[in-house]
């Protein structure tokens, strides 16, 4: 560990190798866009692209180029004169721009792609960025395939960039092959035969995450010496992707009590940055993902639940506020307590007495057995029910409802009053029909259905359903709601509570002494 703090430069490729995972596709406005957020987020350098790739990436870098003047803008580029032009030229409006050339070094590069001895990789190397000076004052080199590239070689590929002009070395893990303390060993070595890296000459890393190594191997980097790392937004990029800008920055800050390092990214626009990223990319985050995944900050168990509402840090190490977020999630279930369901209640706005409450919760339990998930909606829809506090004169004990297609549909109905059950059969145009008049049939209204409307109130295949009925009962309109994520269920709900609530005026044939109907 360093003994004091060091700023790391945050290289952000998501436009160029993020840009290369399969399926990922931006256009030049779309990558103007998230150019722009990238602004946002502070990032240090932007690469834009590749221009010499295609006239749409020509196109974007020099838009970006022309419009955003925070980053330094990074154009990446073979070691060829012509690719070096098409760089020059897309990056000509640029404030501060920088080029990026590659040339691959490790044997297995040298002998099947390129065919070339090492004497004439240095030669390419120094030549083309010394021709490149006269153009550009920041010349970024990396020697692809650094990694199984035999280190001897290695330091003479970078001493030949560093004498040619090169002012950024980036070591590529190009296939995601190293592990921590061997790229930390690496990072040492060439600092050593190097020592200007880290210092005068950038010293930078760019890990892909074929074994799911990229962040830890670009964190060991930066504990040897490194001062850059490359990154992208939802760590997409080529193949399995590279290292995660997101995870990058949090680690670092997080951990700045170890790592005495820091990155000037405005944290709260990472989720912003996440989210434009995916929806322009059509790569879906993850739902585990670390800092930006739905699942980041959300908890499930009633124990890890009940410690988060007593203190956050119990099981959080990054107040999802700093990145973006309204906050931790508690995600309502059938684990969930009363603690965590009384905090979600009183979000949402209501009060309730312990009794309310307890009935609240009850229903809650008897709804997370039925479906995963508990929303916001739900319990909604829970405690309007509930709090309507219609006095359940008439309960639902039991239905069975059959339907078969062309035939009419037979309900059962079981209802209790004042702990009395009655029952009732009957066949109707359809369940819900069915039902109602099986309920008619105890209850003896005389109410007619003058709308029925039903929506989902939540989304999924177990979402909730609400049902709102309204009836005409003795010359009275009356409405009644029900929800349930069976919907002939919340049907018969919705009657029974619009009937509730005239229930002093329906009264069972034996004691409809004191009814007025
Ligand atoms: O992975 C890689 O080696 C690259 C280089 C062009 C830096 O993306
Ligand atoms: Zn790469």
């Amino acid at each position: 560990m360093s003994d004091k703090k060091r700023k790391i430069y945050i290289f952000d490729t998501t436009l160029r190798d993020g840009e290369q995972s399969p399926g990922a596709s931006l256009t030049p406005d779309e990558k103007l866009k998230i150019a722009k957020q990238l602004e946002k987020l502070n990032v240090d350098v932007i690469e834009a692209g590749f221009p010499a790739s295609s006239p749409g990436e020509m196109q974007a870098v020099r838009m970006i180029s022309e419009v955003v003047k925070k980053p330094v803008i990074c154009g990446l580029s073979r070691m060829m004169p012509s690719d070096i032009d098409a760089c020059r030229r897309a990056l000509e409006p640029a404030r501060r721009k920088r080029l990026h050339v590659f040339l691959a070094t490790s044997q297995i590069h040298r002998q099947y792609k390129l065919k070339k001895g090492k004497k004439e990789i240095l030669e390419m190397a120094a030549q083309n960025i010394r021709s490149a000076k006269k153009d550009f004052q920041q010349i970024e080199f990396s020697p692809e395939d650094a990694s199984r590239t035999e280190p001897k070689f290695l330091t003479e590929a970078v001493r030949a960039a560093i004498d040619a002009g090169a002012t950024s070395i980036n070591i590529p893990d190009t296939v995601g092959y190293t592990v921590p303390q061997e790229f930390s060993d690496l990072i040492y070595f060439l600092i050593k035969k190097n020592p200007e890296l880290g210092k005068s000459v950038i010293l930078s890393v760019h890990c892909h995450n074929d074994l799911g190594l990229a962040v830890a191997n670009s964190l060991a980097a930066v504990l040897a010496g490194a001062n850059q790392v490359e990154c992208t937004i939802n760590g997409i990029g080529e193949r399995a992707g590279n290292a995660s800008l997101e995870e990058i920055a949090m680690a670092l800050d997080t951990r700045k009590d170890f790592v005495d390092c820091y990155t000037d990214i405005v944290f709260k626009e990472i989720m912003k940055s996440s989210r434009l990223v995916s929806h322009l990319t059509g790569m879906v985050v993850q739902p585990n993902k670390a800092i930006v995944g739905r699942n980041a900050f959300s908890h499930e168990s009633g124990i890890h639940q009940d410690g988060v509402l007593k203190k956050r840090q119990t099981y959080e190490i990054i107040d999802p506020k700093r990145i973006g977020l309204s906050g931790s999630q508690l995600i309502l279930g059938k684990l969930s307590g009363r603690h965590a369901f009384n905090e979600r209640v009183q979000k949402l706005g209501f009060r309730l007495n312990e009794s309310e409450l307890g009935q609240a919760f009850r229903r809650f339990k008897e709804l997370a057995d039925k479906k995963k998930y508990v929303f916001d909606e739900d319990i909604e829809a829970i405690l309007e029910e509930n709090l309507a506090m219609v006095p359940e004169t008439w309960k639902l004990d039991h239905i069975r409802i059959t339907s078969e297609s062309g035939k009419p549909a037979h309900a059962s109905i079981r209802l209790t009053f004042k702990g009395k059950s009655r029952e009732a059969v009957s066949e109707g145009d359809g369940p819900v029909d069915a039902g109602y008049k099986a309920i008619e049939k105890i209850v003896n209204s005389g109410a007619r259905v003058v709308h029925y409307g039903i929506q989902s109130v939540t989304g999924g295949k177990d979402a909730l359903g609400e049902v709102v009925v309204k009836l005409i009962v003795a010359g009275r309109e009356v409405t009644g709601r029900g929800t349930s994520t069976d919907i002939i269920e919340a049907s018969i709900k919705a009657y029974l509570f619009a009937l509730n609530k005239i229930s002093s005026h329906i009264l069972p044939e034996e004691t409809q002494e004191h009814s007025p109907v």
